[in-house]
């Protein structure tokens, strides 16, 4: 008998702890999802009239969003992905509040049509992975607070009307695999910072109005497998270091005003399948290096002026299918080794 009340006058503190522990966690839960359900339900509300019928799902009859459309949350019950693609939505991010969602990774809101800036509390999302803002009306610039989220590994604005210059701050996301900023209309030089981004393997920078020169820096991008940057407005030289890309497997740098030589460095990039530098103002002759490229299937230096004989090196490449080498200044014969039937 008095062992057992011994035993509860011990248990007793336990229970409590245990008690409370379960009560404050279950306050913590459902207050972190009341938090971030009035938050969506806020953002819903400043889309455009006829858009806010798009999300029915997105009312107060559940209890928690994790069940509505595009939310999808942790085991504790807080939201970590809102995905909503192609979906019509016609809003800005004004009213999304980001410091609701502190457990938030994925975001993707790809194929609609919001508008507006992109705002610097975007910074707030510390644990953010994936950003997807592609294909809206998103304007202004990109905030330069974007280089806090350390671990974003997948950055997308493609097609957009963002303009002003890449800030340099990009060159923070040192978590950086994918970078696309293609098609806005981004303006001022490539930032050399780029060239910290030892993860990229995709760096897409094409049909902007970028200007300067490719960042000699971007040699340091050991892990690049593809490297757009064409249409653009760049200028100088084309780095040796480029030659340092060893993964490279596509280098289109077309339409830009490029000038001086091609570098016979651009031959060591044993992985390429597809290299283009028409549309610039290149000279000299085309690097007898480029026999090395063992693996490129397409090659296009049209629309530059080169000059001198075509090396007869480029008969060496054996899985070449598209070479388009036109209005330039190069003289000669094709050579023999450039087998017409394979082309
Ligand atoms: C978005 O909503 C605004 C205001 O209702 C409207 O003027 C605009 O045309 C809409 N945009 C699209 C792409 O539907
Ligand atoms: C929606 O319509 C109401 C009344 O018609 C108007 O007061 C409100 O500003 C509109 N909201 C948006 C986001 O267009
Ligand atoms: C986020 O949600 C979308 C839509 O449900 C889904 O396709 C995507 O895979 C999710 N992302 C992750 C990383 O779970
Ligand atoms: C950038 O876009 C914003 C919003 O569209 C506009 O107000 C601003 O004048 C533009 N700035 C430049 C430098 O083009
Ligand atoms: C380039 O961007 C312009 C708008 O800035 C767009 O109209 C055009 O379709 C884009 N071209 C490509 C090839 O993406």
């Amino acid at each position: 008998m008095a062992k057992k009340s011994d035993l509860e006058v011990l248990l007793f503190p336990v229970f409590l702890v245990l008690f409370f522990t379960i009560i404050s966690s279950k306050t913590y839960m459902v207050s972190a999802s009341i938090e971030e359900t009035n938050a969506l339900l806020n953002w819903k509300a400043s889309f455009a009239n006829q858009t806010q019928t798009l999300l029915p799902s997105w009312n107060l009859l559940s209890h928690s969003p994790c069940t509505w459309f595009g939310i999808s949350c942790n085991s504790a019950g807080s939201v970590i992905n809102i995905s909503i693609t192609s979906f019509g939505l016609n809003g800005t991010l004004h009213e999304f509040s980001f410091s609701s969602f502190p457990n938030l990774k994925y975001v993707g809101l790809s194929m609609n049509s919001l508008f507006g800036i992109i705002p610097s509390q975007i910074a707030i999302l510390s644990k953010l992975i994936y950003l997807d803002l592609s294909i809206n009306h998103f304007s202004g610039q990109i905030p330069p607070e974007i280089g806090l989220l350390a671990n974003l590994q997948f950055l997308y604005l493609v097609q957009n009307q963002l303009n002003g210059s890449i800030p340099h701050e990009i060159g923070r996301l040192k978590s950086l695999e994918e970078l696309d900023l293609s098609t806005n209309q981004l303006h001022g030089p490539i930032p050399a910072s780029l060239g910290n981004l030892n993860n990229l393997i995709y760096l897409y920078l094409y049909n902007n109005s970028l200007s300067g020169s490719i960042p000699q820096e971007f040699g340091n991008l050991k892990n690049l497998l593809e490297l757009y940057i064409d249409t653009n407005s760049l200028t100088g030289r084309i780095p040796t270091t480029l030659g340092n890309l060893n993964k490279l497997t596509l280098l289109h740098s077309f339409q830009n005003n490029l000038s001086g030589p091609i570098p016979h460095e651009i031959g060591n990039l044993k992985s390429l399948v597809s290299l283009s530098f028409s549309l610039n103002n290149l000279s000299g002759w085309i690097p007898s290096s480029f026999g090395g490229l063992r693996n490129l299937t397409v090659l296009h230096l049209y629309e530059n002026q080169l000059s001198g004989l075509i090396p007869k090196e480029l008969g060496n490449l054996i899985s070449l299918t598209d070479l388009e080498l036109s209005q330039n200044q190069l003289s000669g014969p094709v050579p023999e080794e450039i087998s017409i039937s394979r082309l």
